[in-house]
């Protein structure tokens, strides 16, 4: 699958361009490997819960609860791990998913602490999530609901909160992000960009939230997020820019592209504007994330460098998943859904196995980050079409200084 092509070709130019190709240079080319097997992922979830309902569900009653939270993913969290914790109106539970299912979810920055995605629980009639500019909280644009089917709006209703719940916990991620560049002396400049980024998230919380309460009917928003007491601030450089590759070089660079893509199949137009925004400011997230990486690299040397690697080698490797089963089949037709921005699973997981292999390797060849193994690339199981785009995007990308 090829993503929207004047987008991908723009974003590729601007990450590369705004690295530089002095700071190319300055970097070794990392050793690659590849193997392994989908790997089971952790995961938080959790739920709204009033003290006066008394204990929190059992494991089983909770994986029927965080199903049903989250329908457009029934195939998502597998299984309920651990007992609930209770804290600030919500219940959460250590849950296990299958990796090919991480596209259940738009793309993005994620809140990640210890290896788990934190969001926080969805809330009935919750407006101060939303967007402003009229009573309604639409931000002045309301999508049409004519022409949908009550099956329909419940089923973007549901997508697009479960899309605003990720970019809520991104507003989180960036909070957090500010911190650690604070804490390892990054230059003004990264922290400005930062905390501006943390704005934007918040605009596409709102902007999510309005979109997924007009097709509800109702007022939705986020329960309190579930920070953790005593957030720890990455430990060193090392740390700081293992996360940022993960959560930014790939997550914000796949969510630039994946909703781009979601616009261009759009016809709504307020789903339209909204995702004009969303990924015009996800790419510039994405460089944001990238010249962190540079400078983290340039200030830490081989230690960096290595975590870095390690990152884009994983990303290399997530490309050999075969694609995302439907748990279900759509709740809609496909072509009004997508209209409103929907996108199946299959869609995402294709969408974001597209953006790491014609955006994110390139850009992390051209840096001298990761190197490409055809054999491994031939062995992806995305056919020829396929490894031709990756081997063509590398070489279009080994020159950044011309104009793509
Ligand atoms: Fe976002
Ligand atoms: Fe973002």
């Amino acid at each position: 699958m090829l993503l929207d092509g004047s987008f991908r070709r723009t974003l590729l130019a601007r990450l590369l361009l705004s690295v530089g190709p002095s700071t190319a240079a300055a970097l070794l080319v990392a050793a690659p490997g590849c193997g392994g097997e989908p790997e089971a992922a952790a995961d938080i979830r959790c739920f709204e819960w009033f003290e006066e309902l008394g204990a929190c569900l059992d494991r089983d009653q909770a994986l029927d609860e965080l199903r049903t939270i989250y329908p457009k993913c029934e195939d998502y969290i597998e299984s309920v791990e651990s007992d609930a914790t209770q804290r600030e109106g919500v219940c959460c539970y250590e849950v296990t998913s299958r990796r090919n299912s991480d596209y259940c979810g738009v793309p993005g920055r994620p809140f990640m602490l210890e290896g788990h995605r934190h969001t926080a629980a969805p809330r009935a009639a919750e407006a101060g999530w939303l967007a402003r500019g009229t009573a309604s909280g639409s931000g002045g644009r309301q999508p049409s609901l004519a022409d949908l089917t009550d099956e329909e709006r419940e089923t973007l209703a549901d997508g697009w909160l479960r899309s605003a719940l990720e970019e809520h916990a991104s507003v989180a991620s960036f909070a957090r992000f500010s911190l650690d560049l604070m804490a390892h002396g990054a230059p003004s400049s990264l922290v400005e960009a930062a905390h501006i980024a943390a704005l934007d998230e918040v605009g596409h919380a709102r902007l999510g939230f309005s979109l997924a309460s007009a097709y509800r009917g109702a007022p939705l928003g986020p329960a309190a997020f579930p920070m953790p007491p005593g957030l720890p601030v990455a430990a060193d450089l090392v740390a700081l820019a293992r996360a940022v590759a993960e959560e930014g070089c790939v997550g914000e660079t796949v969510a630039a592209l994946v909703a781009a893509e979601q616009r261009a199949r759009a016809e709504d137009p307020a789903v339209r504007a909204a995702l004009e925004v969303i990924a015009e400011d996800e790419a510039r997230h994405a460089e944001l994330a990238w010249l962190t990486v540079a400078w983290a690299i340039g200030a830490g040397g081989e230690p960096v460098r290595r975590a870095v690697a390690e990152v884009f080698e994983a990303a290399a490797q997530s490309l050999r998943r075969p694609p995302l089963a439907e748990a279900e089949a759509p709740r809609g037709r496909p072509a009004a859904l997508a209209a409103h921005g929907h996108l199946t699973g299959a869609d995402l997981h294709a969408l974001s196995s597209a953006a790491v292999a014609q955006v994110v390797l390139p850009c992390a060849h051209s840096l001298a980050l990761w190197k490409p193994v055809v054999a491994a690339v031939t062995r992806f199981g995305y056919g020829p079409t396929s490894t031709s785009s990756v081997l063509s995007a590398l070489e279009c990308a080994s020159a950044p200084k011309t104009p793509i």
